[in-house]
């Protein structure tokens, strides 16, 4: 079964008497472990189609099934309670709480889970290891780079061990060098932990680092391919 199966989505957003065709026929099946990005000039549906992947919004017509289950049809508390369960989040923005420290920014979403305060601390500094940042803890956002308070959004976006991680732009407020430093973390979470990631990208250099490339245009995938630049990932037994 597909981790992720979009069946003809479309998106139309109503702007007074105007209607908006965002996504037009998107169909998309992606498995566990893969990691795609999302290319496409602005205005041709990325955010759209990474709303709809998030359960942040729902198609106006058609499926997306998110580990067979259909998702599409699912009210407001039902799509929150998804996206709190399995669903990570990193944005262009790093979106940290300025008078938390790092510890305490990853720990946040942990504060809805009936986790005890202990382990929710030894949870957060796990995950602020995996991304290179042990020994950071107990830095306010404002003392530490632009790369370390993304690296904080991401552990933050790991903490409840999401099945699909979801990054718009996340490259997009950092220098190239940065930028770079960020999506070889991105590729060794999915290389080593088989993290699926989707992550939406203006920067073909940046794309180069994924297993799939997809391009939208005028809300219709207009292609959609592996990366020809990326090793064939061995057959698991
Ligand atoms: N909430 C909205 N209301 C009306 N139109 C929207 C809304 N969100 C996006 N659109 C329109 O849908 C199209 C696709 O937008 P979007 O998905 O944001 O594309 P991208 O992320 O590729 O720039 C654009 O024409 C945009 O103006
Ligand atoms: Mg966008």
């Amino acid at each position: 079964m597909a981790l992720i199966r979009l069946h003809q989505v479309a998106k139309t957003y109503s702007r007074g008497v105007y209607t908006v065709a965002a996504l037009r026929d998107i169909n998309l099946e992606l498995e566990k472990g893969e990691f795609l990005s999302i290319m496409g000039p602005s205005g041709s549906g990325k955010s759209s189609l990474m709303h709809i992947l998030g359960c942040l919004d729902t198609p106006s017509q058609g499926q997306f099934y998110l580990e067979g289950v259909d998702v599409s049809s699912l009210d407001r508390d039902a799509l929150a309670q998804i996206r709190n369960e399995k669903i990570g989040f990193v944005f262009q923005q790093f979106y940290l709480l300025p008078r938390l420290s790092a510890l305490e920014n990853v720990e946040m979403p942990l504060l809805y889970t009936r986790l005890a305060a202990s382990l929710r601390s030894v949870r957060a500094r796990q995950a602020l290891a995996q991304v290179g940042l042990a020994g950071r803890e107990e830095h306010l956002p404002s003392e530490l780079s632009g790369g370390e308070q993304q690296r904080v959004a991401i552990a933050r976006a790991l903490i409840n061990n999401p099945v699909l991680l979801l990054a718009d732009e996340p490259t997009g407020n950092l220098d190239t060098a940065t930028g770079l430093e960020i999506m070889a973390l991105f590729q060794q979470l999915n290389q080593e932990q088989e993290l699926t990631i989707i992550l939406v990208t203006h920067d073909p250099d940046i794309a180069a680092f994924s297993s799939r490339l997809l391009m939208l245009r005028d809300g219709l995938i207009i292609s959609d391919h592996p990366n020809p630049a990326m090793p064939v990932r061995p057959a698991r037994s």
